[in-house]
């Protein structure tokens, strides 16, 4: 058989993984997940979620990827004949996850294009999704009524997001997705900054980051704060979900993994917090010129991206259009360094498993996402984004990170091996705290989450 592809540096692995754990849920879900769920008492269940899960999570994904050099479900039955559904399980939630995310990159894009044009005008309910989202509540659900056709608005960048995706893949790890990803972190950090200082410096911007970092302390012992800090940490980083073991695989024999993932860790945590200040600032300023309340303009959910942020945009003192381009331009590039991720999970399954060359597994894998992709793009379809994203963060998320841990760690045993492994790469070694992280802290914590979800869900 060909050799497995390697990344070219280690700079771009890290990128790559950056890339992939910095998404459309650092800028436009944690800052409405930490406000709602506690505000600045939030960072505590966030913190133990990111050091006893999230990183722990993330140094093992990295081990197996490395050690069995294979996608997931292959590296997953290289590591026991019994785990092998694991990476199926994985892939399939990617899968789903594809599908959807790369409509919510083709709204960005279009609003990208809106920012230059002006098209949103005075009147930023003028495009129809805006005004679909303010009838609909995405998050709780509800009946999509009469939309009118989405399909000329995002069609176009639709098709756009999967030529970049997929061209990208076709090129491969070391000349595509690393080359990709050199590119678009870079310019992302330098855009997003630009708009933080922007959005830091406007009259208001205080009111805003008051509210944000206000800790309401009675919020932290429900459960279901807990709930969503492991959630957004598993999101978050890309856990769970086939990638990191994916990527890791393309490593070569002498790397960092300990290191690798600390770094990984920290990046994605520093940017989401840099987008709390960033969304919150503005949304501080909004408040202060129009005297709407900060958590009505808050707790919009995913409108708060593309209904609230032309808002604020448009009355931004000069250069609206600008501001509008690093706004939406960073989240079309967030977004597809981790949608090219997302897809490579599966084309690297399929390649492994039906041994067929990479440009065919990306026609086939990625193909079959785009068609379905199109569909959530039309009328009816937004009905069935708002079920899937529901359904993957009830059931696939946190609970396919407790299933492979609890697997790894009790079923087939593989704690200590895979330890050994890292440490063996590593410049500095995890110790006792690492399978206690893994093998007790966090099926003890996510098990008694869904549990109690569970019971709280049904009555
Ligand atoms: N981590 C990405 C984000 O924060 C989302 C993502 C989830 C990417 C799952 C890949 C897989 O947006
Ligand atoms: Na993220």
């Amino acid at each position: 058989m060909k050799e497995r592809e390697q990344w070219g540096t280690r700079a771009g692995f890290i990128l790559a993984a950056i890339g992939s754990a910095v998404g459309l849920g650092n800028i436009w879900r944690f800052p409405y997940v930490a406000y709602e769920n506690g505000g600045g008492a939030f960072f505590f269940p966030y913190l133990f979620a990111l050091l006893t899960a999230g990183i722990p999570l993330l140094i093992m994904e990295f081990t197996i990827g490395h050690k069995y050099r294979g996608s997931a479900p292959l590296s997953y039955a290289r590591l026991s004949k019994k785990t092998e559904w694991i990476g199926w399980w994985q892939i399939a939630i990617s899968f789903v996850i594809s599908t959807y995310y790369a409509v919510i990159i083709a709204w960005a894009m279009a609003y990208t294009y809106f920012a230059v044009n002006q098209r949103w005008g005075e009147d930023t309910g003028g495009f129809l999704m805006a005004d679909y989202l303010k009838r609909v509540d995405l998050v709780s659900g509800g009946a999509p009524g009469d939309i009118g056709s989405l399909v000329p608005g995002v069609f176009i960048p639709l098709v756009l997001v999967w030529v970049i995706t997929l061209g990208v893949l076709f090129k491969g790890v070391k000349r595509g997705i690393e080359v990709a990803n050199r590119i678009f972190i870079p310019l992302l950090v330098v855009m997003f900054l630009l708009i933080v200082v922007r959005a830091l410096t406007l009259e208001g911007a205080m009111l805003g980051l008051d509210a944000f970092f206000k800790p309401n302390w009675s919020e932290i012992m429900t459960p279901a704060v807990w709930v969503a800090a492991y959630g957004q940490i598993f999101f978050s980083l890309s856990i769970g979900f086939a990638i990191m073991i994916t990527y890791s695989s393309y490593l070569p024999k002498k790397s960092d993994i300990n290191n690798n993932a600390f770094i990984t860790g920290f990046s994605n945590s520093s940017f989401e917090l840099l987008a709390g200040i960033g969304v919150f600032a503005a949304i501080g300023f909004m408040a202060n010129a129009s005297g709407v309340g900060i958590n009505e303009v808050a707790s919009a959910g995913i409108g708060l991206a593309f209904v609230v942020f032309p808002e604020i945009i448009n009355t931004f003192p000069g250069m609206n259009g600008f501001f509008g381009v690093l706004f939406f331009g960073s989240l079309v590039l967030a977004g597809l360094s981790s949608l090219i991720s997302i897809v490579e999970t599966f084309v690297s399954g399929i390649q492994d498993k039906f041994k067929i060359s990479r440009v065919k597994a990306v026609m086939i894998g990625g193909g079959l996402s785009a068609l379905i992709s199109i569909l959530f793009a039309t009328q009816g379809g937004l009905f069935f984004l708002d079920a899937a994203d529901y359904f993957i963060n009830q059931f696939g998320v946190a609970l396919a990170g407790l299933v492979s841990v609890v697997a790894v760690s009790w079923f087939v045993k593989k704690l200590p091996e895979l330890q050994d492994h890292a440490n063996g790469v590593s410049d500095f070694r995890t110790g006792l705290w690492w399978k206690i992280c893994l093998g007790v802290i966090t099926p003890v914590v996510l098990g008694y989450m869904f549990i109690q979800n569970t019971i709280e869900n049904v009555t």
